[in-house]
């Protein structure tokens, strides 16, 4: 009997008690490798020491202090790490307490941005299908998870959504990735002029999409025609790094890797890495600068924004990640775990596609690898491989609705930095085995 009120409140949680590196043990001391972080979280497992000692040193110091009445130096320095590892546009950091509330920040920000600056006609924003921003109702609303948003549609505010840069069933057969990209653009453009451009806030877009899609990378030179076309119209770039920045796809920002800098980014779960709740918004001098010198106050907050614990661990996170080589650990580890995927699932009859960059993989799951037809829904063939993987101690994150929030089926992997290679073959064999027992029986 639980008086919790669980995600789901049919299931029968395990309990967690103990994390050990990449693994985490439940209450039966049943051990799990931890191959999906959670959801992209635990980018350092689960015990490391630096963080957890610089936490518990700042816990003792000054555990809390309102940011209304102060600031605190554990969050000043963040913000310097942050900013001085940012691209030079950058100037400022908002700080939150998750995804959620990173990319809410990033809606109402550009939004006051726009009002301050005296352009206060632009009211819509522009994102795409098949992403996740959030469940809070401005970041759902953005959200192009048709699952996600159904039942909450009256409640959130409208947005025009376009379609993702999603290669392995956007792209045409014979077209090339310029064309793609070219096809995708104009689509953009087409949904602005309908709108009016002078009326468009922001385009929000995930860099490499994470939960909905598996694990996409953009084509090369998508978000480059992205940034043309929101600079034409003055429009700003938002994008949501939550789950892919920090490091996740082998840079510590996704974006660097296609040549742009966006407005605004918003990050969190590899910022804490799981040891405290964080996120964090990235702030344009421009955006910041029309703030200061207008009305001088971001119209915003929560209780625990800025919190010094908090902002300690995430300061010992970047400390791992930039001066103790980290970092430098994903983009190695992120190809051996390509080759090991590829090997193992290559030429699996119900694998369509392997997709990632970096320690962030996704495997598409097919009835018919020849015309990519997914699995019948009613069958929840992710759902039944979660099942599967956990009883065999393996915490992946397999997720339906890939193609339309409905149909489809994919497996999320986003293993700690940290994990060697006897843990990826662990990984690949019992997600072998969770595989072929739920696609063939
Ligand atoms: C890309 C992206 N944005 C936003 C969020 C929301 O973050 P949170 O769950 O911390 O509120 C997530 C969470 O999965 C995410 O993957």
């Amino acid at each position: 009997m639980t008086h919790v009120l669980h995600r789901n409140p049919g299931l029968d949680y395990a309990c967690a008690v103990r994390g050990e590196g990449a693994y985490l043990v439940d209450r039966a001391g049943k051990r799990y490798l931890d191959a999906s972080g959670g959801a992209a979280v635990s980018c350092l497992g689960h015990s490391d020491r630096a963080v957890i000692q610089a936490i518990q040193r700042q816990l003792e110091r000054l555990p809390y202090a309102h940011t209304s009445f102060f600031s605190n130096e554990p969050m000043e320095a963040l913000a310097d790490a942050l900013v001085a590892r940012a691209p030079a546009s950058f100037d400022k950091v908002y700080f939150v307490s998750g995804g959620s509330e990173a990319m809410e920040a990033a809606l109402k920000l550009a939004r006051q941005y726009f009002v301050e600056k005296g352009e206060p006609q632009r009211a819509h924003v522009i994102a795409r299908r098949q992403s996740y921003h959030g469940n809070t109702l401005g970041a759902l609303a953005v959200g192009g998870n048709q699952w996600r948003r159904r039942q909450f549609e009256p409640l959130l505010i409208e947005t025009t959504h376009v379609s993702p840069c999603y290669a392995y069933r956007g792209k045409q057969a014979g077209e090339s990735d310029v064309a793609y990209a070219d096809r995708l653009a104009f689509e953009l453009q087409q949904a602005i002029e309908k709108l009016g451009g002078e009326n468009v806030i922001a385009f929000v877009a995930e860099t490499v999409v994470g939960a909905t899609l598996g694990a996409v990378p953009p084509v090369t030179g998508y978000f480059k025609r992205v940034r043309e076309i929101c600079d034409r119209h003055g429009i700003l770039l938002i994008l949501d790094e939550v789950m892919c920045g920090m490091g996740r796809c082998g840079t510590l920002w996704a974006f660097e890797q296609e040549g742009v800098v966006p407005d605004l980014v918003a990050i969190a779960k590899g910022l804490g890495a799981g040891y405290q709740p964080i996120g964090a918004l990235l702030v344009s001098q421009a955006i910041a600068h029309t703030i200061e010198d207008g009305s001088g106050f971001f119209q915003h907050g929560h209780t625990y924004i800025g919190h010094a614990a908090a902002c300690a661990g995430a300061l010992a996170v970047q400390k791992r990640l930039h001066e103790e080589g980290v970092l430098a650990r994903v983009a190695p580890t992120g190809r051996l775990l390509e080759a090991k995927l590829r090997g193992a699932f290559g030429d699996h009859p119900h694998v369509g596609d392997i997709r990632g960059r970096g320690l962030l993989w996704g495997l598409e799951l097919v009835a018919d690898r020849a015309t990519r037809r997914p699995f019948d829904p009613q069958l929840q063939v992710h759902a039944r491989i979660k099942r599967e993987a956990l009883a065999a101690g393996l915490l992946c994150y397999p997720m339906g609705g890939t193609l339309d929030g409905r149909q489809g089926d994919h497996i999320l992997l986003a293993p700690p930095f940290i994990v060697d290679e006897a843990q990826l073959d662990e990984l690949v064999d019992k997600l072998a085995m969770a595989i072929t027992l739920e696609v063939h029986t």
